[in-house]
C-alpha cells in the first residue's frame, strides 16, 4: 500500500512539476482566497485513477473531488473502513504564484486511523514516508524530530485561516508565540508543514481549518517520526478535527500552554 501511494505521489507530482509556471491563471472555490488551477484537477486525476485500479473497494476522500461532491449536495465519504485521504496539491495558492514551494499528501486510513502516508514535495524531490508502526523516512532514510525542548530556540509554523473569526483568533496565537519562540514561518503548503516538524526543521506547526487530506499523511509522519501531534486543546486528533499541534513532542505541553493561556 506504501508503494503505491509512493507511486501515485510521484506520478502526481512529476506532471505538478512539468506545469508549474505554465499553468495560466486560476479559478475561485469559497471565496477569493480559495483557489484552485488546472493542475490541481489534473494531478488527482493521476492518483484517484491509480488507487482505483489497486484497491477497487476503498474509498477516497480527495479535496477537488469533494468540493465537486459537495457542490451536488453529496455526502463525502465516511471515516469508517478504508480510505484515502488525497491532497493532489498542497499549497496552490504557492504554486498559481509561481512560488516554489508545493507538495502532493496521500494517506491511507482505516477507521480514521492514518497507516500509511505519502508526502512528496517535487521540486526538491523530497519524498516523506511513513507506516504505522514502521517508523518515517526522507528519500528511504529514517527520520526523527528535532530535540528542542525551549521554546527559545523553537522555529514554528502556521497557517492563516481564511475566514472569522478563526483568522483573528491565530493571529493572537501569534502574536502570544512570537515574542516566545525563535520565530514563526507561514511557507504555504500544510501537508509540508508536518513534514518538516518531521525531519526536525520545524518544531512545531499548527493550523485552525485543516481537513483531513491537508493533514492524514503529515499526523502519521510526525508520530512516527517520535512526535506528538493532538488537537489545540489537547485532545486526540479526529478525523473531523480541524484545529491541530504537531510537535516534536518536547514542546508539547508548553505549546498546549500558550494556546489555553
Ligand atoms: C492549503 C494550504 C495552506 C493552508 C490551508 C490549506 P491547498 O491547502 O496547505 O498552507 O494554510 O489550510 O487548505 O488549498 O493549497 O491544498
Ligand atoms: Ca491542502
Ligand atoms: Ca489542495
Amino acid at each position: 500500500m506504501l508503494q503505491e501511494a509512493v507511486e501515485a505521489a510521484r506520478e502526481a507530482g512529476a506532471l505538478l512539476r512539468e506545469r508549474f509556471g505554465r499553468v495560466a491563471g486560476y479559478e475561485l472555490k469559497t471565496g477569493h482566497q480559495d483557489l484552485v488551477t488546472s493542475a490541481d484537477a489534473e494531478a488527482e486525476a493521476v492518483i484517484v485513477q491509480r488507487l482505483k485500479r489497486a484497491f477497487p473497494e476503498h474509498a477516497i476522500l480527495s479535496e477537488e473531488m469533494a468540493f465537486a461532491a459537495r457542490q451536488r449536495g453529496e455526502p463525502l465519504p465516511p471515516p469508517e473502513g478504508f480510505r484515502w485521504a488525497v491532497d493532489p496539491l498542497d499549497g496552490t495558492t504557492n504554486f498559481a504564484h509561481g512560488v516554489p514551494f508545493f507538495a502532493v499528501s496521500i494517506a491511507l486510513e482505516r477507521d480514521g486511523e492514518p497507516l500509511v502516508a505519502a508526502i512528496y514535495e517535487p521540486l526538491r524531490d523530497e519524498l516523506f514516508t511513513a507506516v504505522r508502526g514502521g517508523g518515517a523516512a526522507l528519500n528511504g532514510r529514517p527520520l526523527r524530530v528535532s530535540g528542542v525542548a525551549e521554546l527559545r530556540r523553537a522555529l514554528l509554523g502556521t497557517g492563516f485561516p481564511t475566514r472569522s473569526p478563526l483568522r483573528e483568533r491565530n493571529l493572537e496565537y501569534m502574536a502570544r508565540f512570537l515574542p516566545k519562540a525563535q520565530s514563526l514561518r507561514r511557507f504555504g503548503a500544510a501537508a509540508l508543514g508536518f513534514a518538516y516538524v518531521a525531519c526536525g526543521r520545524l518544531e512545531a506547526y499548527w493550523e485552525l481549518t485543516l481537513n483531513r487530506w491537508d493533514c492524514a499523511a503529515g499526523v502519521l509522519l510526525v508520530e512516527e517520526a517520535g512526535g506528538r501531534v493532538s488537537r489545540l486543546d489537547g485532545g486526540p486528533v479526529g478525523p473531523d478535527d480541524h484545529e491541530i499541534v504537531a510537535s516534536n513532542g518536547h514542546l508539547h505541553d508548553a505549546l498546549l500552554d500558550v494556546f489555553a493561556k
